[in-house]
């Protein structure tokens, strides 16, 4: 397998199109499995084939400064939620909720991912700083400077059972195939071949680092924002370094952010009711609204696994985070 150092030597240019890397690439192991797109492993983790080569060149390219804001989230954890809070909390003094992008914008797109998109690394080189950005890549495939120079990092998971069935329910509705069942998203999810997995390295990553650097990362869970979503509201606008005055919180500005925010809200906003499903154009993917808003509950697991598929997740989660101080 290609490692990261032979990469950057083959590529100096970033250029995603480039024959050396379609053939690196084409070189990786590869599986189907999910009715989506199939998947190649790159440096440990799995990630949609047709989208490697540009990923591959996030780690190499990509700028992070000091002043950055990096939401990356370990997918169908609740990245919509978080960068619908993040961006309303971040920009409160540009947008009131009556101008605000996300009424227009699936929340997906007011934070822009590092690296998904063609010429999107040059595009990011022109944003004023702080920036905030997003991504999904595991630690390991951004660059080293994000640790270095210091870049804050907001980092969301969440229950894997949880976040197994949110998967395979979206997998499903965006398939260009015939649907997965639950029983082969269960065992693929569990051997780690899902979009950006192994989930447990994805979540060990970060879980580290926020060890590593507890002023710089912020190691959040889907479950603690769905129990106190106010005191993680108070907490995100603290670490982003725009805390809510003593005004704001007598005028129940944190409060207006949860509730716009929540799922109820998000969902019935006209841009987040179009059919679920990706849309592709020009390079670029568009998740279209509905399919990242399902049912947003803690422990919908149950209703779609067996109690033994409940306990060997369990005991597959117990024995990766062992000794790590992570649990579920
Ligand atoms: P379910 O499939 O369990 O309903 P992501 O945004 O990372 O793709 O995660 C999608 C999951 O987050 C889905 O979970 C979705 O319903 C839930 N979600 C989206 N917006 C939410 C919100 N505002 N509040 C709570 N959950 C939300």
């Amino acid at each position: 397998m290609a490692d990261h150092q032979s990469l950057s030597k083959e590529i100096d240019q970033p250029e995603a199109t480039r024959p050396d890397v379609q053939d690196l690439v084409a070189s990786l192991p590869r599986r189907d499995g999910w009715s989506t797109t199939p998947l190649t492993l790159y440096n440990n983790y799995w990630l949609r084939s047709h989208m490697v080569a540009k990923f591959m060149l996030v780690r190499d390219n990509f700028k992070p400064r000091r002043d950055d804001v990096v939401l990356a989230t370990h997918p169908k954890s609740g990245t919509t939620w978080l960068k619908s809070l993040a961006f309303t909390i971040f920009n409160r003094s540009r947008f009131t909720f009556a101008n605000t992008p996300l009424l227009k914008s699936n929340p997906q797109l007011v934070v822009p991912f590092i690296g998904t998109t063609d010429g999107e690394l040059d595009h990011l080189e022109t944003l004023p700083s702080p920036r905030l950005l997003s991504t999904h890549l595991p630690l390991s495939l951004l660059p080293p400077a994000i640790s270095t120079v210091g870049c804050k990092v907001v980092y969301l998971c969440r229950e894997p059972k949880d976040s197994s069935v949110s998967r395979w329910h979206f997998e499903n509705k965006i398939a260009t195939g015939a649907p997965v069942s639950l029983d082969d998203a269960f065992h693929l999810f569990c051997q780690g071949v899902s979009p950006f997995g192994p989930f447990w390295d994805h979540y060990l990553e970060y879980w580290k680092e926020s060890l590593a650097r507890p002023h710089e990362v912020m190691f959040l869970r889907y479950e603690e924002i769905v129990s106190d979503p106010l005191k993680v509201v108070r907490k995100l606008a603290t670490f982003l370094g725009v805390p809510f005055t003593e005004e704001e919180e007598e005028s129940g500005v944190a409060e207006e952010i949860v509730s716009f925010c929540s799922f109820e809200s998000l969902r019935n906003l006209d841009v987040n009711k179009t059919a679920a499903g990706v849309e592709r154009a020009g390079g670029k993917l568009f998740l279209q609204g509905s399919a990242l808003f399902r049912k947003g509950k803690v422990g919908d697991w149950v209703n779609h696994m067996s109690k033994d598929m409940g306990e060997a997740m369990d005991r597959l989660v117990q024995d990766k985070f062992k000794g790590s101080g992570l649990e579920f």
